[in-house]
């Protein structure tokens, strides 16, 4: 069977780095695209000397909306099967709705709803051709919790929620799983491209994971088939927690809780 090849975007920092080195460790190729093209080939070199895999990289800003065509096309002219795709390359805004330029939000509907989702659909006929497939969305916890206030990110992550259990229940059939993966905090850049820095260091360490155990716990989910995967006891219990909440309680604890609300 020839090696099969996964594409991670968002692979320069945090979990996706974490997702190109556990990936390598399993033997598959990898295509890495992020915007930080030296991040990615300092990587690539890392993974191809360590793991003797194909690691090959593509510097794309998922947020111009050519960005996911421009990817699979270069896949395509390079002759790689893109059987595994991770989406995870995404980022919060901190600022309020209204004061934040048209631009910026659109920007960040691009990255984390529009191109996730055209990924998925330029890779699927592929991975039905041959059969077999994986897609991993990155969602969050986010997804599960109390909306925060101001920011786009829980509506996004959950629409990441949503959408991945109905292509998974739409593509199982074909050999294909999607899995929605919602990590809670993460130890990675995340907090610092935000700008929350100083706040997440003041929240509890139990909250916190490092990426390679976010990795580990999802990719053995989507190895399982499952559709969602929240890795770590703690975000589970929260996860489960909030689930059966009213909607009016979830709005009134969203305001209360948000860490990030005055941020
Ligand atoms: N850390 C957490 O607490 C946490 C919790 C739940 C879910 N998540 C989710 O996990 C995923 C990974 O986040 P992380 O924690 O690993 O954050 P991170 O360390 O900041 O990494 C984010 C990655 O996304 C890439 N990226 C950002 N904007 C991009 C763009 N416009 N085009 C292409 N790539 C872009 C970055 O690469 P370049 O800057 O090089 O482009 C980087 O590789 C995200 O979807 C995030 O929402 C994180």
């Amino acid at each position: 069977m020839p090696t099969r090849t996964a594409l991670v975007t968002g692979a320069s920092a945090g979990i996706g780095a974490s997702f190109a080195r556990h990936l390598a460790s399993q033997g598959y190729d990898l295509l890495l695209v992020a915007r930080r093209a030296e991040r990615l080939e300092a990587l690539a070199a890392q993974l191809r000397a360590e793991y003797d895999v194909r690691c090959a990289v593509f510097a794309a800003d998922l947020s111009d909306p050519a960005a996911p065509a421009a990817i699979t096309d270069h896949a395509a002219a390079e002759g790689i099967d893109i059987d595994i795709l991770v989406n995870n390359a995404g980022l919060s805004g901190k600022t309020a709705f209204a004061e934040t330029p048209w631009d910026t939000l659109a920007a960040e509907i691009q990255l984390m709803v529009t191109a996730v989702t055209e990924l998925s659909h330029r890779v699927v006929p592929g991975m039905k051709q041959r059969g077999w497939g994986r897609i991993v969305n990155l969602s969050s916890l986010a997804a599960f919790s109390p909306p925060g206030a101001s920011l786009l990110y829980t509506g996004v992550k959950s629409y990441v929620l949503n959408i991945s259990q109905s292509l998974d229940m739409e593509l199982k059939p074909h050999g294909i799983h999607v899995t929605a993966l919602c990590p809670g905090f993460t130890h990675s850049e995340f907090h610092d491209v935000m700008g929350t820095r100083d706040e997440a260091n003041n929240l509890p360490g139990l909250l916190w994971q490092q990426p390679d155990d976010v990795v580990r716990e999802g990719w053995q989910a989507v190895m399982n088939g499952k559709p969602v995967c929240v890795p770590g006891t703690v975000n589970k219990v929260v996860a489960a927690a909030m689930r059966p909440i009213p909607t009016r309680v979830g709005y009134y604890l969203g305001g209360r809780l948000n860490p990030f609300k005055d941020a």
